[in-house]
């Protein structure tokens, strides 16, 4: 889908579908489409009126203006009461109108910049989001039905009106990054997608290096081999049991200064976690192919900040492992000395998650990072605590936290801080180690992020759960069932924010 700026008026747009929203508590129609409504005869009135389009939140009505106006048809979305929307809002509703679009066989639409008297945030940032459930809301992933659906008919190009030829740039800039940061999650979400058998980690490799060589990315493996020099004990304990090679990516984008210190982010990829000798029960065990979550966002973020040119320094872990039960598999009671020396008594080999990431975050310490963001599916626990909404944040740097959680309520994907006291590693004592990977019942979240902070080094970090919002349930407007690839705009907001304060 192609995005288009332009500087327009609703009156003159000649597209196939107008796009335009509606509040709950209007009582009459808005002067700005006064001039449509006379040359429909009234038809946007009248449906006010009758209650036929009540503004309310997700509604949408379709008009069909029979040469009346330029525009073929107008799509009338409710956006709800004045004070509720948001720019997620937006988001949704382009979401829901980019699906009623496609649905009447229109390749392209336009739409004036939503909400833009109610939400408090520039063109631009309305623009993004726009532009982002525009994109996503059409996301789909046929790759392997033979009844795939007739592409002909998917949307080419959107066009955004803008007001003024002032706000014409802000708003390129919105629709710049809105495309960017919603690839980005295409992405993520395909590769979550693939199905285990497909998306190894050497799969994972192979992908890494098309986007490397695409947007001219330094990318370095870390072989079996070399992650026994180093002492990986994370990243080879919980691949024992696999067939498919351990693989360490490191993919490294230089926007910044020469000697500015990068941004690390580090994500968990497991691609597929059957839990080892700990084995899962089989109920949705399939949806484990998106233990990777971390790993592709933290991929697709890298290439998002390298397609925007951002002007930082960052690099992307991913630690790229499967977890499965065998006869050479990592036991229960099994004790792992990892990268940073410390020993480990791994006694549930499903909590797999936080090893190789300890083996991630000891690594990143050589980078020498500016700070460092660690994103995962590490916790069940996380989604008992937080249900599907939110995001597990827990980390050691105040202004850090605050920037993921300023990033979150952007992108619509927000965090919600867990604590990290001192308190909580008493449930990972061993008897026998330095620590062990569980933490019992209580707090599951907790310790988990507990377990990683004894293995990062002297820099901000953060840590994100993402086990709570990566498995999409049911249709969203912007979000469908299975793999929903969130916590990715997360980032690449992260990511743009940083750029413009640096
Ligand atoms: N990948 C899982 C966490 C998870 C569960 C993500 C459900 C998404 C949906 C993780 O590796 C795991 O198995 N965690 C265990 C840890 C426990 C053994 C301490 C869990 O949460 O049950
Ligand atoms: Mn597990
Ligand atoms: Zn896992």
């Amino acid at each position: 889908m192609n995005c288009q700026v332009k500087q327009g008026d609703i009156n003159a747009e000649a597209t196939e579908v107008l796009v335009l929203g509606g509040y709950e508590d209007e009582k009459t129609l808005p002067k700005t489409y006064q001039g449509l409504d006379k040359a429909l005869g009234g038809q946007l009135q009248e449906l006010r009126k009758n209650g036929e389009f009540s503004g309310k939140n997700q509604q949408t009505v379709l008009i069909h203006t029979r040469g009346a106006v330029p525009a073929k048809r107008i799509l009338l979305m409710g956006l709800g009461k004045k004070k509720d929307v948001t720019l997620d809002r937006v988001r949704q509703a382009m979401g829901t109108a980019s699906k009623k679009v496609r649905q009447t066989g229109a390749q392209k639409f336009s739409a004036p910049v939503l909400g833009a008297d109610v939400v408090s945030a520039s063109a631009s940032d309305i623009v993004q989001a726009m532009v982002e459930g525009a994109i996503l809301g059409g996301y789909r992933f046929n790759h392997y039905r033979s009844d795939k659906e007739d592409t002909s008919k998917e949307i080419r190009s959107i066009t955004l009106l803008a007001n003024s030829a002032s706000q014409v740039s802000g708003m390129k800039t919105g629709a710049k990054r809105g495309e960017a940061s919603a690839h980005a999650t295409s992405l993520a979400r395909d590769l979550c997608n693939h199905p285990a058998n497909v998306m190894t980690p050497t799969r994972v490799v192979q992908e890494a290096k098309k986007i490397a060589k695409e947007s001219k990315l330094k990318l370095t493996v870390l072989e079996r081999k070399h992650q026994e020099k180093l002492g990986m004990g994370g990243m080879l304990g919980v691949s024992r049991g696999s067939q498919e090679p351990p693989k360490f990516l490191i993919l490294e984008y230089s926007g910044g200064k020469k000697k500015e210190q990068p941004i690390v982010l580090v994500g968990k990829t497991v691609t597929f976690d059957s839990g080892g000798i700990s084995i899962k029960p089989s109920e949705n065990m399939e949806q484990m192919k998106a233990d990777m979550t971390g790993g592709a966002e933290v991929l697709a973020a890298v290439r998002a900040a390298a397609r925007l040119r951002l002007p930082i320094n960052l690099i992307g872990i991913l630690p790229a492992v499967e977890n499965m039960p065998d006869g050479r598999a990592t036991k229960p009671g099994d004790i792992l000395r990892m990268l940073n020396g410390k020993t480990v008594e791994v006694q549930n080999t499903d909590a797999e998650g936080r090893l190789i990431l300890a083996d991630g975050l000891s690594y990143a310490t050589r980078l020498k990072p500016k700070c460092v963001v660690d994103i995962a599916t590490l916790t069940g626990a996380c989604i008992v605590a937080l249900g599907q909404f939110a995001i597990g944040m827990m980390g050691n740097d105040d202004k850090l936290k605050a920037e993921l959680t300023k990033a979150g309520e952007q992108a619509g994907e927000r965090v919600w801080e867990m604590p990290l006291w001192d308190e909580y590693f008493e449930q990972l004592k061993s008897d026998v180690a330095d620590m062990r990977n569980i933490g019992g019942r209580g707090g599951g979240m907790i310790t988990a992020g507990m377990f990683l902070s004894k293995f990062i080094g002297d820099y901000p970090w953060v840590h994100l759960d993402i086990a709570s919002t990566d498995w999409g349930a049911s249709e969203r407007p912007y979000v469908g069932k299975g793999p929903t690839a969130i916590g990715t705009r997360l980032l690449v907001q992260f990511l743009i924010n940083r750029a413009g304060n640096s």
